[in-house]
């Protein structure tokens, strides 16, 4: 993570849209942990979907040190400035803007980058607004450009016809969490793995967590850091999910945590968990079943879901959580409301790669 300021005291935290509101309570959580209880209640309005703006009263690198530890999130940006693109010259605003910003962390001998994020209709691309950062910045303090060996990345997004001038004050996402040697396409980020942990509400008496869908082991992984004393339990019909997760399980450094010994995978459709594991045997089931996008296209997915949450419903104790990531949330509702045992406590619809599928979170009643 590079120098934050310590002259101002907001924040952004990007997040994936419709985790915004669980990102900022994951941070009160860290600052109170941190012993910095109550001072970033602040939230400022972000004009920008999947964005967490703070303000707070004490010093920036307090709150970046305690934001550097949150889980639900990708970035931390310290912002500068946002403004409106005119139609007729969107491209010379950026550069004259550019002349003007704030940035003290800017000097002559600064190596510096700027990425772009768009969205909208624009009669240019990210690589534009790049350039013509780029070279007011160059402009400006005479320092040099390093894409790679940078000091400062200043990023420069825009989102229909606003644009939001920050400095990014990490180089890697933080829901880059560990390597791993089996990566699929449709594997999910760490931070919405988090996120659907957390609305599964776990903690130290959990004694047992299933991912009946598991791939390749993200929800499990970070599963095992948090819960360091729960028993994790994942299958996948696919051979080489399992042996994929293993190995991403074992490479991610998670055995000196007594791993081996609390991890158990293997072969297995979902379908049929009740011939894979005990009745009442999990506290929670925490999954992302195919979307039906990538994987799963020849789904018939009313009748997949209703065969899921039976056999889901038997496998977790009374009272135990159910959360699952699913695209299909039209079916996914019926599924789950037509399944004897289980109830709909909440749903939260979150975009993921510009698709928007809803975490459901269900409870087997007591
Ligand atoms: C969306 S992926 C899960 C991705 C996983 N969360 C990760 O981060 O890698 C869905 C997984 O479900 C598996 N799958 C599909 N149908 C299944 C079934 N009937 N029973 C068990 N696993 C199944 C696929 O092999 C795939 O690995």
């Amino acid at each position: 993570m590079s120098q934050a300021s310590n002259r101002s005291a907001e924040l952004i935290c990007t997040t994936n849209p419709g985790l915004e509101d669980l990102a900022f309570e994951e941070l009160q959580q860290r600052l109170d942990e941190g012993g910095l209880k109550g001072t970033a209640s602040e939230r400022l309005p972000a004009r920008i979907k999947g964005r967490l703006r703070i303000r707070y009263p004490g010093p920036l690198s307090s709150l970046v040190q305690a934001a550097g530890t949150l889980r639900s999130v990708h970035h931390l940006l310290r912002p500068v400035e946002q403004f409106l693109l005119p139609t007729e010259t969107p491209l010379s605003t950026v550069g004259e803007r550019l002349l003007e910003a704030p940035l003290p962390e800017m000097g002559p001998s600064t190596p510096f980058r700027v990425s772009s994020e768009r969205r909208g209709e624009h009669p240019f691309g990210s690589q534009d607004i790049e350039r013509e950062a780029g070279t007011a910045l160059v402009e400006r303090f005479g320092a040099p450009v390093d894409l790679t060996g940078y000091a400062v990345e200043v990023r420069v997004d825009v989102v229909e016809s606003l644009c939001a001038v920050t400095v990014q004050l990490t180089r890697k996402a933080l829901s880059y969490r560990h390597d791993r040697t089996y990566r699929p396409r449709v594997s999910l980020k760490p931070n919405v793995a988090y996120a659907c942990l957390r609305l599964a509400r776990l903690g130290p008496g959990t004694e047992r967590l299933l991912d009946p869908f598991c791939g390749s082991g993200t929800i499990l992984m970070e599963a095992a850091d948090l819960l360091p004393g729960t028993e994790l339990w994942g299958s996948d019909w696919s051979q080489r999910a399992v042996a994929g997760a293993r190995a991403n399980l074992e490479g991610a450094g998670l055995e000196g945590a007594g791993l081996k010994d609390r991890f158990r995978l293997q072969a297995g459709d979902a379908r049929t968990l009740a011939e894979l594991y005990p009745p009442a045997s999990c506290d929670a089931l925490v999954t992302n079943p195919p979307y039906g996008a990538r994987l799963g296209r020849d789904i018939a997915f009313p009748r997949f879901y209703r065969d899921f949450l039976e056999q889901a419903t038997a496998v977790l104790r009374p009272g135990g959580r159910l959360v699952v990531l699913v695209r299909k949330r039209g079916a996914f509702n019926v599924a789950a409301q037509r399944t004897p045992g289980l109830r709909i406590r909440h749903v939260q619809i979150i975009e993921t790669s510009r698709v928007f599928p809803g975490i459901f979170v269900l409870q087997r009643s007591g």
